[in-house]
């Protein structure tokens, strides 16, 4: 039995209702942050708490319950839910209003959350991945509901016996449906600077910060289809997946096809990451 949150009450998950014409259901009108729980503690609260107030503000919907009510919330849920470790989806939309494209006028947003539990030691398989142009919309940056772009491009990567696809616009690398990239090559370890083309990741700051603190020089910039092409490690990196090496592209090893060395560092650095924060040492 999960626990979930619905406009100010916590109820089972399979008790929620929400109305057909929620803004969320009609027009995809709504944001979303999903937050990693490692033995109780929150993996980053106030970065995902700060994009999810970021993506409120980019479209317009009032924050309703501010930083200490989300902290509040999701500790609450968590609590609920037995601690240990979890995955917390957060959802807010416009409301539910009759259907107009425009804003509705005095409709309140409806404020969901539910969790599920994940592994506690998440041992990430290397994945395969396909390259795909990057078809989704020019914002995102803001982490919306509307997903049909990457939900489309992950089930092409799906159906060709991938786990992810890895998409190109306008001849640069920008992220996978639900990952950020990284990418080892001839000049060093780089990834994507942030843009309005890229989800900023929580999991991919972290990374950055990491190696800087570990003297690992990571740049933040443009990656060309070739040099992802040519790539001798890539990673991909999410709230859920950790970091995940790609070992295979459009079918063809990358670099020689198994998990590279510079991907078994900062694996490293991340697995002690985590054990620093369940000590409470780090947050
Ligand atoms: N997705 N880019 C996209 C398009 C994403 O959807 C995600 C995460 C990321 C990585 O962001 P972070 O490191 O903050 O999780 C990048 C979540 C996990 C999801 O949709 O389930």
């Amino acid at each position: 039995m999960t626990v979930a949150y619905l406009n100010g009450e916590f109820q089972q998950l399979e008790d929620i209702r929400i109305s057909p014409l929620d803004r969320g259901f009609l027009f995809a009108d709504g944001v979303y942050e999903v937050i990693p729980v490692y033995s109780g503690r929150l993996f980053r609260a106030d970065a995902h708490l700060q994009r999810l107030e970021r993506s409120l503000a980019a479209i317009r919907i009032e924050d309703s319950l501010g930083r200490d009510g989300w902290h509040a919330l999701v500790e609450e849920l968590v609590e609920r839910n037995g601690g240990g470790y979890q995955a917390l989806y957060l959802q807010v939309t416009r409301g539910a209003a009759p259907r107009d494209h425009a804003f509705p006028a005095g409709v309140s947003p409806t404020v969901f959350a539910m969790t599920r539990t994940i592994d506690s030691d998440p041992h990430s398989p290397a994945l395969h991945a396909v390259i795909r142009p990057d078809i989704r919309w020019s914002r995102c940056d803001i982490k919306s509901v509307a997903l049909l772009g990457n939900v489309l491009l992950r089930q092409e990567a799906q159906d060709a016996g991938a786990a992810e696809a890895i998409m190109i616009r306008d001849g640069v690398l920008t992220e996978g449906t639900a990952t950020n990239v990284f990418v080892v090559g001839g000049d060093g370890l780089r990834t994507p600077p942030k843009s309005a083309h890229i989800l900023g990741g929580i999991t991919r700051d972290l990374l950055i910060e990491l190696c800087h603190d570990a003297d690992i020089d990571c740049r933040e910039e443009p990656i060309t289809e070739a040099e992802l092409r040519g790539a001798e490690e890539i990673w991909v990196t999410s709230s859920t997946k950790e970091v995940v090496p790609v070992v295979r592209l459009d079918g063809d090893p990358v670099g020689a096809g198994v998990p590279g060395p510079q991907w078994q560092r900062v694996h490293g650095l991340f697995q002690d990451f985590k054990r620093r924060l369940v000590r409470g040492d780090v947050d």
